[in-house]
C-alpha cells in the first residue's frame, strides 16, 4: 500500500550528489530518506564476509534474502555488527557493482525499499527508483555531471578527509562504474520517460535542492 504515500525518486550515476541532494530535500519536507545504494553495499559487504564467490549468483541471491538490516539514527547495523564505515570503503564500491547485476540480489532488495515507504513521505536515492522500485513516483529527477566534474567532487571529498586521492584514476573508475551500471540487463541505470534531468556539473549543492523541491511543489 505505498501508492499514496508520496515518493519523490532521486536516480543518477555514482557522486552525482544524489546522496546529499537527496537526504537535504527530505530533511526540508520531513521525509524518510532511502539510501538504496546502501542496501546494495550492505548485500555484498555481508557476501564478503561470509565468502561467498561473487561470481555465483545463487548463493548471493539467497544471502540477500536473509539480510535485516537496522537503520538507527545514523547508523547501519548488520547482524549486530555497525557496517557504517565498512560498506563504503572501496573494495565494497568496486564489489557492489557486480553484485548489483544479480537479478535474484535485486529482487530480494526490492521489498526492503518498497517498506521504506512511509508516511509522511519518502525521498529515495539510487539507480531504478524511478524505473523499478517506485514507478509511481509523482516526481522522479535524474541527476547527472561529466565524469570529470564527479571525480573532482570526490577528489576534493578525500582530501579533506585527509586521505589519498588520485583524480585520474578516480575518473576512470567512475566511468567504469558507469558503464557497468548502465549496460547491466536489469534495472540498468537509466532515466525513467517521466524523469526530470538535471546536469549539475555547474550547479551547487543548494541549488540543486532548491530546483528538486520547486518541482516538487509543481507536481503534488
Ligand atoms: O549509490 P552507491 O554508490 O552507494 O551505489 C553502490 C552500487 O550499488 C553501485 O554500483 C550501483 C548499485 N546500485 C544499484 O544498482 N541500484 C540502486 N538502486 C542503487 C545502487
Amino acid at each position: 500500500m505505498t501508492d499514496s504515500i508520496p515518493v519523490i525518486a532521486i536516480d543518477g550515476p555514482a557522486a552525482s550528489g544524489k546522496g546529499t541532494i537527496a537526504a537535504r530535500v527530505a530533511e526540508a519536507l520531513g521525509f524518510y530518506y532511502l539510501d538504496s545504494g546502501a542496501l546494495y553495499r550492505i548485500a555484498t559487504l555481508n557476501a564478503l564476509q561470509k565468502g561467498i564467490c561473487l561470481d555465483d549468483a545463487e548463493a548471493l541471491t539467497v544471502a540477500t534474502q536473509k539480510i535485516a538490516p537496522i537503520f538507527k539514527e545514523g547508523r547501519i547495523f548488520l547482524e549486530g555488527q555497525d557496517v557504517t564505515t565498512a560498506i563504503r570503503a572501496e573494495e565494497v564500491s568496486a564489489a557492489t557493482s557486480r553484485v548489483a547485476v544479480v537479478p535474484g540480489v535485486r529482487a530480494a532488495l526490492f521489498e526492503l525499499q518498497k517498506d521504506a515507504a512511509q508516511l509522511p513521505g519518502l525521498v529515495a536515492d539510487g539507480r531504478d527508483m524511478g524505473t523499478v522500485v517506485f514507478p509511481d513516483a509523482p516526481l522522479k529527477v535524474f541527476l547527472t555531471a561529466t565524469a570529470r566534474v564527479r571525480a573532482e567532487r570526490r577528489y576534493r571529498q578525500l582530501l579533506e578527509r585527509g586521505e589519498e586521492a588520485d583524480l585520474a584514476a578516480l575518473t576512470a573508475d567512475l566511468e567504469e562504474r558507469d558503464r557497468r551500471d548502465s549496460k547491466r540487463a536489469t534495472a540498468p541505470l537509466k532515466p525513467a520517460e517521466d524523469a526530470r534531468d538535471l546536469d549539475t556539473s555547474e550547479m551547487g549543492i543548494e541549488e540543486v535542492v532548491k530546483k528538486v523541491l520547486s518541482w516538487w511543489d509543481e507536481a503534488r
